[in-house]
């Protein structure tokens, strides 16, 4: 009896020893492939307004080319009318980007820019910043749909130049009703994967560009007004038309967020996405964020908007599509109690937009050596108490030999 139960508390701590040691090398196994970065990289350029003689006066194009190995991303960002991203995905890494600027400028038909080949071109997608709506809650329900003031239309604001900096171009403007502040929009391409150092640190490949949106110094319209931004995705086949929110048990990066949203298009029913904007439902209160001014944000349901209005306010979308189809929503920020525009007058948003799947965070490094921490300790110690009893039970048991 004595010896069939301290066999079986020895087969119990050894196999529970390999299973701990397994687990810590599959711990340290996925820390390095984390670290070691095999991701596919993409070699970007940038290229403002290109092929125009002299900078257009409505306003800039800029063309960034993120080439790949046998493919080519191209993000256009043009504030001609509402300031527009479009992203093209081609697979060969030699397609160019044409513009016959008397027809782009001219705003009223499509073709003013193409993408050659044409045969090369994978897939598309676009998206518009609309309208700024601005309401006065004044029971502090956080409702948007009463009290609203008239919106501010984005192709009616008086957009600066592009600043280029390196893989980044801001691009800033204001109505001409603002009495102070303006709304800037801040685009950024990545030759590889990362984060930004600032919150809400999403997660970025080279298939996707990051656009920050803030609205900063603006004197609202009421003491208690908050803010909406109306967004459009277009496309030609399969715009961006449904949102999914994943929800995730890792904060790290963005602090108390565990949701991530994501507005996808793919071939009706299949669960391929083809493209997407992500975003984390956070806004930001301050330019500097901290968590007591991350605000939550919500979106309402896409729906379908006429093409021909959003081409209409979109000197890119004209140019490039010829026959737009477009989804829109409505982000809107800050709850029920939360404090409102005039507290701060900042408010910023970040979302990216991409080719492909959507990046999915995954735990860092440092979470990983926590858990290994947390669950290996325990586990060591169940070893080393198996092999103690094992020792000396068997000192035991051979003390006790002679006697039989
Ligand atoms: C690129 O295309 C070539 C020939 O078409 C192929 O041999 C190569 O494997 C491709 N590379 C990648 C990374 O897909
Ligand atoms: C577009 O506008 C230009 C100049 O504004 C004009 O010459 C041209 O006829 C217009 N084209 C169409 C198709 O309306
Ligand atoms: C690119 O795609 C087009 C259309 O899908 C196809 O005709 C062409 O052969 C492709 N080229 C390469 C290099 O894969
Ligand atoms: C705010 O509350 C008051 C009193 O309850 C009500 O009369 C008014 O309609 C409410 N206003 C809005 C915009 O909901
Ligand atoms: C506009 O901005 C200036 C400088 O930042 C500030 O002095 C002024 O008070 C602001 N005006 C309003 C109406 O907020
Ligand atoms: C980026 O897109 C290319 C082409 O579609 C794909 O091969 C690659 O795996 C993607 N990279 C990432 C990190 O998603
Ligand atoms: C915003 O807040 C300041 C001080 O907190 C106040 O003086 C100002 O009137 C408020 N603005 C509006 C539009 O009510
Ligand atoms: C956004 O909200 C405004 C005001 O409620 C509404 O008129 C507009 O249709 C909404 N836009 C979309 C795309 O849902």
């Amino acid at each position: 009896m004595a010896a069939a139960a301290k066999k079986r508390s020895c087969r119990v701590s050894s196999s529970s020893s390999s299973s701990s040691l397994v687990f810590l090398f599959s711990v340290f196994s996925l820390c390095q492939s984390s670290f070691s970065g095999e991701t596919s990289r993409r070699n970007c350029s940038v290229e403002l307004n290109p092929g125009s003689p002299s900078p257009p006066p409505d306003g800039d194009l800029l063309h960034m080319r993120a080439v790949g190995n046998n493919d080519t991303l191209h993000f256009l960002f043009c504030s001609q009318g509402a300031p527009t991203l479009l992203l093209v995905h081609t697979n060969s890494s030699s397609s160019t980007v044409k513009v016959n600027w008397t027809q782009f400028e001219a705003r009223n038909i499509s073709g003013g820019l193409k993408v050659e080949p044409e045969s090369s071109i994978l897939y598309s997608s676009a998206i518009v910043f609309t309208r700024l709506l601005e309401y006065d809650d004044v029971n502090d329900t956080a409702d948007p749909t009463s009290d609203l003031f008239p919106p501010y239309e984005l192709q009616d604001f008086t957009w600066s130049r592009l600043n280029l900096s390196g893989l980044s171009a801001l691009l800033c403007g204001a109505a001409k009703t603002f009495t102070n502040g303006s709304l800037c929009l801040q685009l950024s391409v990545f030759e590889s994967e990362g984060r930004d150092h600032s919150w809400p640190r999403l997660l970025h490949t080279a298939n996707s560009s990051q656009l920050g949106v803030w609205l900063d110094g603006v004197s609202p319209r009421a003491a208690r007004s908050r803010f909406l931004l109306e967004l459009q995705a277009v496309g030609e086949a399969y715009p961006l038309n449904r949102v999914e929110v994943h929800r995730s048990i890792d904060d790290e990066f963005t602090p108390s967020i565990f949701k991530v949203s994501q507005w996808v298009s793919s071939v009706n029913g299949s669960s391929d996405v083809l493209g997407f904007l992500q975003w984390k439902p956070v806004a930001y209160r301050r330019s500097d964020p901290a968590l007591e001014f991350a605000t939550p944000c919500h979106h309402s349901d896409p729906q379908p908007q006429s093409g021909e209005e959003t081409a209409a306010a979109s000197g890119l979308i004209q140019a490039f599509y010829a026959e737009p189809k477009a989804f829109g929503l409505n982000v809107s920020f800050g709850l029920a109690g939360e404090p409102f525009y005039n507290s701060t007058k900042f408010l910023s948003w970040t979302v990216l937009l991409g080719s492909g799947s959507p990046p999915v965070d995954s735990f860092s490094p440092l979470v990983l050596a926590v858990m290994a921490v947390g669950l290996g300790t325990p586990m060591i110690l169940l070893l080393l108490g198996g092999v103690c009893v094992c020792v000396r039970k068997r000192v035991a048991a051979s003390a006790y030999e002679p006697i039989n």
